[in-house]
């Protein structure tokens, strides 16, 4: 008796497995892949004293065209990705996001259009909370306007991180974003950091309602320019394969971050041996992930993609 039930059990976790739902948005049926600006440029703002490195529209633009001249896009490296301090620090009077005017003079509307004019995606940044993590403003309040904000910018793909705001309504929260993401009408990749500030505070996220809301999301810490960082992710991923695994498929992907690639300014430089082994591109298949790269110029996708 005992045994016929625990058989039955089986039998429905296998089928619950099998037909759990996934975010289906028709995006990502293979891990995104692209240029994030934060781990090398960070919340470079001086652009006054150091034109070449600060979050700028000039710098995105720049970059669109690298993916294109070294290669990387015909690689697969299709996305352009704007992270945090883009904005200004308030919301125009009528309470709508505005770019920094000094830095992206010309709108996010431009920069999307010249973006795909190079036949690449414009991803953008902002934060489930009262500010960004670098203290911008957030989209708590004004969900609504900001997701209509990033359609008529025509973005392809939304990181919402989540910093200044609770863990533990996040699940409620990030899934309600989706919805209105979804309403907009424009596919757009939903980038989640839900599970790693949940988990950060003690709280198991439900990773069943993770992947029905995100098309891929952050389970744990930023990587750094050190090969102790690198590691240390791996780590927690091999650690933790059997939680976070079977998440992952087409359309709902597991995110450890960036890829550093020859960081030469900043010493990653290395072990560029175990990089290449353990990251690039077998850790895609290991860990199931996206492949961001986020090098001063990513100029070595030959050196990366020769294996
Ligand atoms: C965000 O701001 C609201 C309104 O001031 C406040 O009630 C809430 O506690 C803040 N959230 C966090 C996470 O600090
Ligand atoms: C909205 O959700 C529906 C149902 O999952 C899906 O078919 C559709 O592609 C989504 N639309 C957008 C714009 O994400
Ligand atoms: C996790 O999320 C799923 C889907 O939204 C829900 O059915 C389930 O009850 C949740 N589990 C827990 C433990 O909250």
């Amino acid at each position: 008796m005992n045994q016929c039930i625990s058989i039955f059990y089986i039998t429905v976790i296998v089928f619950v497995t099998e037909y759990t739902n996934a975010l289906e948005n028709g995006l990502v049926r293979t891990p995104p892949m692209g240029w994030l600006s934060w781990e090398r440029f960070r919340c470079n703002t001086d652009c006054k004293n150091d034109p070449d490195n600060c979050i700028s529209e000039r710098l995105f633009q720049v970059m669109a065209d690298l993916l294109i001249t070294e290669g990387y896009a015909a690689a697969g490296y299709e996305y352009v990705n704007v992270d945090d301090c883009w904005l200004e620090k308030h919301r125009s009077p009528s309470g709508q996001l505005i770019a920094d005017r000094s830095r992206f003079p010309s709108g996010m509307r431009a920069l999307s259009d010249y973006i795909h004019s190079k036949g690449l995606k414009f991803g953008i940044y902002e934060d489930y909370g009262n500010y960004t993590c670098a203290g911008y403003p957030g989209i708590i309040g004004h969900q609504y306007e900001d997701a209509r904000l990033f359609a008529d910018w025509k973005v392809d793909y939304v990181k919402l991180d989540g910093c200044y705001a609770f863990p533990h309504e996040m699940e409620k929260g990030y899934s309600e974003f989706q919805d209105i993401l979804n309403k907009t009408g424009r596919p757009m990749v939903f980038s989640c950091s839900w599970p790693v500030y949940q988990i950060y505070a003690g709280i198991r996220p439900n990773y069943t309602s993770i992947k029905e809301n995100c098309n891929l999301w952050r389970n744990y810490d930023d990587v750094q320019d050190s090969w102790v960082s690198v590691e240390s992710i791996i780590d927690y991923y091999g650690n933790n394969q059997d939680l976070i695994a079977p998440n992952s498929g087409p359309g709902h992907w597991n995110d450890p971050d960036m890829d550093l690639y020859e960081n030469v300014d900043y010493g990653i430089l290395y072990p560029s041996t175990k990089i290449k082994v353990k990251v690039n591109p077998s850790g895609v298949v290991m860990l199931k992930a996206e492949v961001y790269v986020d090098a001063k110029y990513p100029n070595s996708y030959k050196y990366v993609f020769s294996l």
